[in-house]
């Protein structure tokens, strides 16, 4: 079993989604000071042949009750052998682990990888571009699209979302925790690794791979996120790098362009002030720096955040597959909950997830995130023609949008393609979150400029 598992780690096989080191600093206090019951969760998922995940072991982990210097309490449950008649108790119970993974990674979801990873981070960059950088300079030109509407979101999610009593404490695990468990993370936060090369890379999804297409071979060949977002992001940095070359034809106008570097220090030191110290922000002292900053902004902007909202109804629209707080702990052999999970385990899993008017809210909630706008600009338009008198850069705007209908065209093949079963799942929806273009309504596709709900 070792030899079989170690095997699996050198070849590349073994997954984990680890939701524990997050958690578990905050568990004590939202089990004893709220109405949610829950843990920290790993999950241990296995690479099979069809390029599909398949979870064979869950860890769920509890504060040790002498104290955090005791380490934590954790339990592993592994699926019911498969020979097992459906409707065992082995199986409900492995269904109410995944409950639990399911219940952390909602809010993780939710919590980190959309409201911190798009809306929070970007806002400094939306402040110090309005403030330092005049109308006409190039590079508020190129960066404005991508800032429309974001503050005035932001200020709605802080009156009726975040807020204290909010949407987000009364249906999420968390609860009154919830901003704290998600600003706590910031101190994670790396600009540079927003990059989507080096995030997948971060992740261990990607290994560089100089021969391979983006310099980057992924250990998930059909991972569909990766796949339409690195043609993205490969023609947003070509767009970035044609104009920005229109304006900047040597390292040194980058370092004496004195609007731009007074833009770059506010941000660093003001606007992500908190990371000011940071040894891995860029300099922007050469033109290197200028467009892989600039193509990482308009990444989490457009991209980043379209991936992580628009299919928010589409996935998790239906509550018992993608539950947002758990009420129970799983159940102890010998109680009355052990029973009602044996006699019936609907109503013992009903009574775990999250209840029906929390329920009510989040659906409310995710089905308005899901919809485009009908004034909605997407990525390769502007809201208008003048945006530049610039000729070349019109052209290389025009580029710019023929690359990205290319972009469709791969997707539209590759949804074709049946083989590829993580473009569908077993719900053959196909995967066009990164579509780039898009109608107004609930479409499950569209990369928008900027960040508007
Ligand atoms: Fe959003």
């Amino acid at each position: 079993m070792f030899c079989l598992a170690l095997q699996a780690i050198k070849s590349n096989k073994l997954f984990i989604l680890d939701h524990h080191d997050t958690v578990i600093p905050y568990l004590r206090r939202i089990n004893d000071n709220t109405t949610s019951k829950t843990y920290a969760t790993r999950t241990i998922l296995y690479l099979q042949n069809d390029d599909t995940l398949k979870p064979m072991a869950i860890e769920l982990s509890l504060p040790h009750p002498d104290g955090d210097q005791f380490g934590a309490i954790n339990k592993v449950y592994t699926p019911p052998p498969a020979d097992q008649k459906e409707g065992s108790l082995e199986e409900i119970i492995w269904q109410l682990a995944k409950v639990y993974v399911s219940v952390n990674d909602s809010v993780s979801h939710e919590l980190i990888t959309h409201f911190l990873h798009t809306h929070a981070v970007i806002e400094p960059f939306v402040i110090a571009t309005n403030r330092q950088l005049s109308l006409i300079h190039p590079i508020y030109k190129l960066l404005h699209p991508h800032f429309r509407d974001t503050m005035s979101i932001n200020a709605i999610a802080r009156q009726i979302l975040i807020n204290g009593g909010g949407v987000v404490e009364l249906a999420f695990y968390p609860a009154k925790y919830s901003m704290e468990f998600s600003s706590s993370l910031y101190k994670d936060w790396n600009f540079t690794e927003q990059a989507l090369p080096q995030d997948l890379k971060k992740r261990g999804m990607a290994v560089p791979h100089p021969e391979s297409k983006h310099s980057l071979r992924l250990l998930i060949k059909d991972y569909p996120y990766a796949i339409d977002g690195l043609d993205i992001w490969s023609v947003i940095r070509n767009w970035v790098s044609d104009y920005t070359s229109l304006y900047y034809k040597t390292d040194e106008a980058i370092r004496s362009d004195t609007e731009l570097q007074m833009w770059w220090k506010e941000l660093v030191e003001v606007g992500h002030g908190d990371k000011r110290d940071e040894p891995w922000w860029p300099k922007m002292e050469n033109r290197e720096e200028l467009i892989e900053s600039c193509t990482t902004m308009i990444w989490i902007a457009s991209a980043l955040h379209a991936a992580t909202n628009f299919g928010q109804y589409t996935y998790s629209g239906y509550m018992p597959n993608r539950p947002t707080n758990s009420r129970r702990f799983m159940p102890v052999e010998g109680t009355a909950e052990f029973e009602e999970l044996r006699e019936n385990p609907d109503r013992a899993f009903m009574r775990t997830i999250t209840g029906k008017l929390q329920t009510l809210l989040v659906i409310s909630l995710i089905e308005v995130l899901s919809m485009h706008s009908s004034d909605e600009v997407y990525l390769g338009q502007r809201d208008t023609a003048e945006w530049t008198v610039d000729l070349e850069a019109a052209a290389a705007f025009e580029r710019f949008g023929k690359a990205l209908a290319e972009v469709e065209e791969r997707i539209v093949e590759r949804n074709r393609e049946e083989k590829l079963r993580n473009r569908h799942g077993p719900v053959k929806i196909p995967y066009t979150l990164l579509f780039p273009s898009s109608g107004a309504g609930m479409t499950g596709k569209g990369i928008p400029n900027s960040i508007t709900i």
